[in-house]
């Protein structure tokens, strides 16, 4: 019989394996966020996380920082253990090979060369296999790479900082800043984690971001910006790439003239053509698609609101970040987050399953995330 304490027990130690996969998030991908613990005797023995794709996988790397023998220990890992030859040998086998005794997953890998295929060989091998310890946390921690495997888009993220009268530009169209300094360092931190940011080309004109994660040792992520017709000067910053840091994609449509395609080419900005829509805008699901291909598995749209309410119209939100600032901006012309259609009546308005709120210096950053496949709570 399994008692309390060994419950509470594996879902410490798999607490545990999560925080360590945590260490490693927005370098992995389009692998999953992997940390895992080894213990014997209820103490501590070793821990280790995936860094980067090619690097060890979790378990690997906690076996190697392991100083005695592995045989006859627990291992705790936040996601089925590999049982095919990627970019590295099935973990299976080098577990089967050190004598664990038993292995707990937080969840089972959608991967179609996994899904299950890992557990069975562990346990055809004799080893006890307990699947689903802290199972909600475990898939909440690869959300993005869930979506990623199963749907073939990636995660999308939408953040914006918005008055407290929910305004993200005055009637002007100026911005600078609605947040505080702590607020936006925040975003910086949020790029850093993710693989892509994208924008409309209405702010790319209105704004001329730079769209780099500017905190100590960040990554630049890909700035994807939509621009059907290439119509502007192509004189801002994104379009100007320096060859250090950020690169640019252009998603753009064949109306676009081919002079400012090769512009942009000349300046080692890539473009890629995706159809439009009814609505005569980028269509989403074949760019989306598009971007899944590039190995996007974390995409971070950040505006404006032409965007965004077309990605919610299309249902493919699946994260919002909000930054609500103590200040009112008033004005009948200045936008909201969020334009598009939009819901007809408050029954086709989409509900978060969850809501995190955090206080940043006078901000608060609501977080919110949507399930548009299904009415259940998470
Ligand atoms: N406070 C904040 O957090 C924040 C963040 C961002 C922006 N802003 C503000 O928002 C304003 C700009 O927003 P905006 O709504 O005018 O422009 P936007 O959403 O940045 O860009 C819209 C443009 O993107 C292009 N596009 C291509 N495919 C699209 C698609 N599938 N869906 C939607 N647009 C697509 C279209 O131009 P083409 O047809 O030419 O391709 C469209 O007109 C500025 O005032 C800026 O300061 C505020």
């Amino acid at each position: 019989m399994v008692s309390e304490s060994d419950v509470n027990r594996d879902e410490s130690w798999m607490a545990r394996a999560i925080d360590e996969a945590r260490r490693a998030e927005g370098d992995t991908s389009p692998n999953p966020l992997v940390g895992c613990v080894i213990t014997r005797g209820g103490e501590l023995e070793a821990t280790g996380y995936h860094r980067r794709p090619g690097d060890d996988h979790a378990e690997i790397d906690a076996l190697d920082n392991l100083e005695g023998s592995p045989g006859g220990c627990e291992l705790y890992v936040n996601l089925e253990p590999c049982s095919h030859y990627g970019r590295t040998p099935p973990c299976v086998e080098a577990l089967i090979e050190a004598g664990v005794e038993r292995v707990v997953v937080g969840c089972i890998d959608p991967h179609p060369r996994v899904d299950g295929d890992g557990v069975d060989a562990l346990r055809e091998a004799g080893i006890q296999v307990d699947v689903g310890v802290l199972e909600d946390e475990a898939r909440r921690l690869n959300r993005p790479y869930i979506k990623y495997i199963t749907r073939d888009v990636p995660w999308v993220s939408v953040k914006y900082a918005m008055s407290l009268d929910g305004n993200i530009a005055t009637r002007t169209g100026d911005s600078a800043w609605i947040s505080n300094e702590a607020s936006r360092q925040r975003v910086h931190e949020m790029r850093d984690r993710c693989d892509a940011i994208l924008v409309g080309t209405g702010t790319v004109r209105s704004d001329d971001p730079r769209l780099t994660a500017r905190i100590e040792g960040g990554d630049d992520p890909l700035r994807v910006i939509l621009d059907a017709r290439l119509e502007g000067s192509l004189d801002e910053t994104v379009y100007r790439p320096d060859g250090q840091g950020a690169d640019t994609l252009v998603v753009t449509s064949e109306d676009a003239p081919s002079e400012a395609r090769a512009t942009l080419h000349d300046r080692g900005v890539e473009t890629i053509d995706v159809p439009t829509d009814s609505r005569g805008f980028l269509a989403w699901q074949p760019l989306l698609e598009a971007l899944a291909d590039r190995e996007i598995v974390r995409l971070f749209v950040e505006g404006g609101g032409t965007v965004v309410g077309t990605l919610l119209d299309d249902e493919h939100i699946d994260c919002v970040h909000a930054f609500v600032a103590p200040k009112l901006i008033g004005g009948e012309d200045a936008p909201g987050p969020v334009r598009g259609l939009g819901a007809e009546t408050m029954d086709e308005a989409v509900e978060a399953q969850n809501v995190e709120l955090e206080s940043i210096e006078g901000d608060v950053l609501v977080t919110a995330t949507f399930d548009h496949r299904s009415e259940s709570s998470d």
